[in-house]
């Protein structure tokens, strides 16, 4: 357990480089064991999530080297095609890999992460692919056999643009014989980062980045060097800190693109935003008005993994600010959590209305989430006195050295680490090897 102190009222100055993505990293390590190959992996972020994808890649078979943030995985054998429910529960997205192990092995054991903290998650879509594909599934409980003879390619018609889907299809279909179309696909740049690594490694797959992705199998080859790109919702967490706590920040090694929608309502709200190349620059008064209307939505919609994060930067900007979440049910859970800090936040069934207060007051607040874990930091940064948020866990998921960052840029961030760890559920537990 850790507390997190935050100590409001400095204003953010200086420059960031910012850590690789999180979302990217997690399929690309399950993609290493498709083909039997050498990987040198770049730029992956130091986290919980990761130290639990290495575990599983360990525990297949894979050899696993790794120097700060460089992986070296190296898949020639693979020795089990079962994921013990100890090391899925460490990580909900651990999920991908089961169209990973489809495709190396022919089947794929594993057990799905209990019903979890943003909503439902459920992974229909996932199976019904993969049975279109060729693979036989079975359920008993919360564990799932998946096995298949030979894939075939098959027409995928998403009704959701499930990223998870989309990974999992791409994942399986390296190995399937024929041509696999995923129309409705995700169009994030994790999808785009999957594309660029498993082509790197021999398969056959266009489209990424658009609604329709197409994958022919692979001519496998032997090893690939590639770099996980930048972390967007990190940098949108960096430049929501920014915006409220006043300030002029750069941050580096980012591509705009990414995370435009995010960067464009904090203009809205008052910031001065300036991008060229992989740099972008954040200047605010902290003084900042209401953006209007914030939807979330796919990509390139705005992200809900930022909405939490955008509301914390606006709980003193003036005027009323209305979220609508459409991704997940239950993605309000840091709301009850800012309202002690002294905002003032109505949430009725998916919309949140947020009215922005002259101050807001330090207290002690619990992290719900990942996300909204890193909310609530965000929050504190502009609270009168000292925030602390006690974290399960859940911000070391997403975020890495995050108060070094950020006292590096001048607020005053300290960490406190108190007994036990906890699982993605907030159950505490003993640490994993992985994180010892
Ligand atoms: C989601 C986010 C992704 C983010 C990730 C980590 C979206 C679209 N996806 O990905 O950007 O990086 O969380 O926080 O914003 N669904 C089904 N059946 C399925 C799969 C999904 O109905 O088989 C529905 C879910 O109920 C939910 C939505 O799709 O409403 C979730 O989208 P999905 O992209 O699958 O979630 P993640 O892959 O977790």
């Amino acid at each position: 357990m850790d507390i997190w102190h935050v100590r409001g009222g400095n204003r953010l100055f200086g420059s960031c480089r910012v850590q690789g993505s999180k979302n990217a990293s997690l399929p690309v390590l399950a993609a290493s064991m498709v083909f039997p190959a050498r990987s040198h992996i770049r730029n992956v972020p130091q986290l919980r999530d990761v130290d639990a994808a290495v575990s599983i890649l360990s525990h297949l078979g894979c050899r696993v080297g790794r120097e700060e943030n460089e992986l070296y995985i190296d898949s020639g054998f693979i020795t089990d095609a079962e994921i013990p429910r100890e090391l899925m529960a460490e990580m909900r997205s651990s999920v991908i890999f089961m169209g990973a192990l489809l495709a190396r092995c022919g089947e794929a054991r594993l057990s799905l992460p209990g019903g979890c903290q943003l909503g439902k998650r459920p992974i229909d879509l996932h199976l019904s692919a993969l049975h279109a594909m060729g693979a036989e599934i079975s359920e008993e409980g919360r564990d799932i056999f998946c096995r298949a003879k030979k894939l075939h390619g098959a027409e995928i018609d998403l009704r959701f643009p499930s990223v998870g889907a989309t990974e999992n299809i791409m994942l399986a279909a390296c190995a399937a014989e024929g041509r696999t179309t995923i129309r409705g696909a995700a169009r994030e740049p994790e999808i785009v980062a999957l594309q660029q690594y498993l082509t790197s490694l021999g398969a056959h797959i266009v489209g990424a980045g658009s609604d329709t992705v197409v994958i022919c199998g692979a001519s496998a080859r032997e090893s690939t060097d590639f770099t996980v790109p930048c972390d967007r919702i990190v940098a949108s967490t960096l430049a929501c800190a920014c915006a409220a706590a006043g300030g002029r920040i750069i941050l580096s090694g980012v591509n705009s693109d990414h995370f435009l929608t995010v960067l464009h309502f904090l203009n809205e709200a008052g910031c001065d935003i300036i991008h060229f190349n992989d740099i972008v620059e954040i200047s605010s008064d902290g003084r900042l008005r209401s953006p209007g209307s914030i939807v979330t939505a796919p990509y390139p919609g705005f992200p809900t993994d930022a909405q939490p994060i955008l509301m914390a930067a606006l709980l003193r900007a003036q005027g009323t600010t209305k979220f609508t979440e459409t991704i997940f049910e239950n993605r309000y859970r840091q709301v009850s959590e800012l309202r002690r800090l002294g905002a003032d936040i109505r949430v009725r069934g998916t919309e949140a209305v947020l009215r922005g207060v002259k101050e807001l007051h330090g207290e002690t607040l619990t992290a719900p989430d990942l996300r909204g874990g890193a909310a609530m930091v965000v929050a504190g940064l502009t609270a009168r006195g000292e925030t602390r948020v006690i974290d399960a866990g859940h911000i070391a998921r997403g975020y890495e050295s995050f108060d070094d960052r950020l006292c590096a840029l001048g607020a005053e961030v300290w960490i406190e680490h108190k007994g036990k760890g906890t699982d993605e559920d907030g159950n505490e537990q003993e640490k994993p090897a992985a994180l010892q």
